[in-house]
């Protein structure tokens, strides 16, 4: 254990919104059948060096409590806020106070679908924005975090 603490030498956190721990259940023509549950585990795999901590919540405020909490001793945060991101003036503020960037994520490709999911009001407080790359588009955030430490 000690010697997998000495290597770790990042720190991330993946942060889904509301009805995204229905992963796997809703939706699995947009979403698909995987739970989030069943690909982090791969995810974590992938990036032996990297410390990846997850967290859900359907509580706007919950979000912004876990992004202050983290926001300013991570290296970044990776945020799949689901319908609040078309919505929450608070969660683009949050955003905004923090040290660490956020990458903005998407399972399915928002600009493809109805047209209240092409606005989004926390991409121009983040540092990128990756969708439509279903669940991959976790890792592309990852990928981006690491290319930018
Ligand atoms: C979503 C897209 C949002 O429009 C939607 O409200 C979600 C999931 C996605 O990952 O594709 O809950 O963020």
């Amino acid at each position: 254990m000690q010697a997998l603490y000495n290597m770790i030498n990042m720190k991330i956190q993946i942060i889904n919104g509301p009805n995204l721990n229905l992963l796997g259940k809703r939706e699995p023509g947009i979403y698909g059948s995987s739970s989030f549950d069943d690909y982090l585990p791969q995810l974590r795999h992938q990036y032996p060096s990297v410390q990846i901590d997850y967290f859900q919540s359907n509580v706007e405020g919950e979000l912004i409590n876990k992004m202050q909490e983290v926001g300013f001793d991570y290296d970044g945060i990776v945020l799949n806020a689901g319908a609040y991101t078309h919505t929450s003036v608070a969660l683009q503020d949050c955003i905004r106070s923090l040290k660490c960037p956020v990458i903005e994520v998407h399972i399915s490709n928002v600009h493809k679908r109805e047209e209240f999911r092409h606005k989004s009001l926390i991409s121009c407080a983040c540092l990128g924005v990756i969708c439509g790359f279903g669940l991959d588009s976790y890792r592309l955030a990852v990928e981006g975090l690491l290319a930018v430490k």
